[in-house]
């Protein structure tokens, strides 16, 4: 790698069995996957009024737990029309765990896959350098926008793929989150790796404003219980501690004073106690982009 390369953000190695303990902690899936069935079947309908066939893409869906229940829900708002689906997914173990699922998931049979295992920025390359740009119907980025080396480039790039009458869904972590209180605060600390400008619902809209496209912001409330973090002989809490600061160990990164101050901040701005639990504050907003 260069000096001045960014390193990658897709996940590999370790950083993937934080993401897991993460999910399994979190119950994160499980609210969004409350949101997609409450508030998309309306909207998959209007999408795919009046079409024969539909064009998802996917990108950053790591291990795709949440694009097979939303292709499931595809598949029941438009019976019986072909669904082609694209993933653009750069971590290559996550990619593996996605195709096991589809293997696995025999109602997806009659929907075709194709893979790209590479970054947004490199399928944008890609694309841009063909003559005969395909375009869908409905594109999600659910919580990687964080990752992408330019926002405002990344969201009119997808923009412009979208179908007429096509969404592209963007959920993010909500602004005066938990994570977003805790990454703006320790800004300096944080942001300096993969990830070296943070960025929650606030700036995603701000940078829609920016660009006159028309959206519509939807609340998706969600907490969970971070009491772990603050014993400080346990395993999990200190792996979810390296999950939510980007970090291999949370437990041997920055000075000991530095890490007093998040634990101090996650416990008084970031969470609410509740019956001796601490739960963090991990509201997420889903922004439904129009074409
Ligand atoms: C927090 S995970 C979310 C995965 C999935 N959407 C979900 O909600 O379960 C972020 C994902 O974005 C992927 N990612 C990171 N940077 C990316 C980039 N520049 N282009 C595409 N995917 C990226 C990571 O590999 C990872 O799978």
């Amino acid at each position: 790698m260069s000096a001045d390369a960014k390193p990658t953000t897709c996940y590999g190695g370790s950083y993937v069995d934080r993401f897991q303990l993460y999910l399994e902690q979190s119950g994160e899936h499980g609210a969004i996957l409350q949101y997609v069935h409450h508030s998309l079947a309306e909207e998959f309908k209007r999408i795919g009024a009046l079409k024969g066939s539909l064009d998802v893409l996917g990108v950053g869906s790591g291990g795709g737990e949440l694009d097979v229940q939303m292709l499931s829900l595809w598949q029941s708002t438009f019976p019986g029309g072909p669904i082609a689906t694209d993933i653009v997914e750069g971590s290559s173990e996550l990619t593996n765990n996605f195709k096991a699922l589809v293997a696995k998931t025999s109602s997806l049979d009659n929907i075709e896959f194709s893979w790209h295992i590479m970054s947004s920025e490199e399928y944008e390359k890609q694309v841009k350098a063909k003559r005969d740009i395909k375009k869908f119907d409905f594109i999600h980025m659910i919580q990687m926008i964080y990752y992408v080396n330019n926002l405002g480039q990344t969201i009119k790039f997808h923009q412009s793929l979208l179908k007429r009458n096509g969404r592209l869904m963007i959920i993010v972590e909500a602004a005066d989150s938990g994570w977003d209180i805790l990454w703006k605060t320790y800004h300096e600390e944080l942001c300096v790796g993969g990830i070296t400008e943070y960025r929650a619902s606030r700036e995603v809209v701000a940078c829609l404003e920016s660009q006159g496209l028309k959206y519509e912001e939807h609340s998706l409330p969600h907490s969970f219980d971070i009491t772990e973090c603050f014993n400080p002989s346990s395993v999990t809490g200190d792996c979810l501690l390296s999950f939510m600061t980007g970090k291999e160990h949370f437990s041997e990164s920055f000075s000991p004073e530095i890490r007093a101050g998040m634990l101090d901040l996650l416990r008084s701005k970031c969470s609410t106690e509740r019956d001796g639990r601490v739960f963090f504050n991990s509201d997420l907003k889903c922004i439904l982009v129009h074409d």
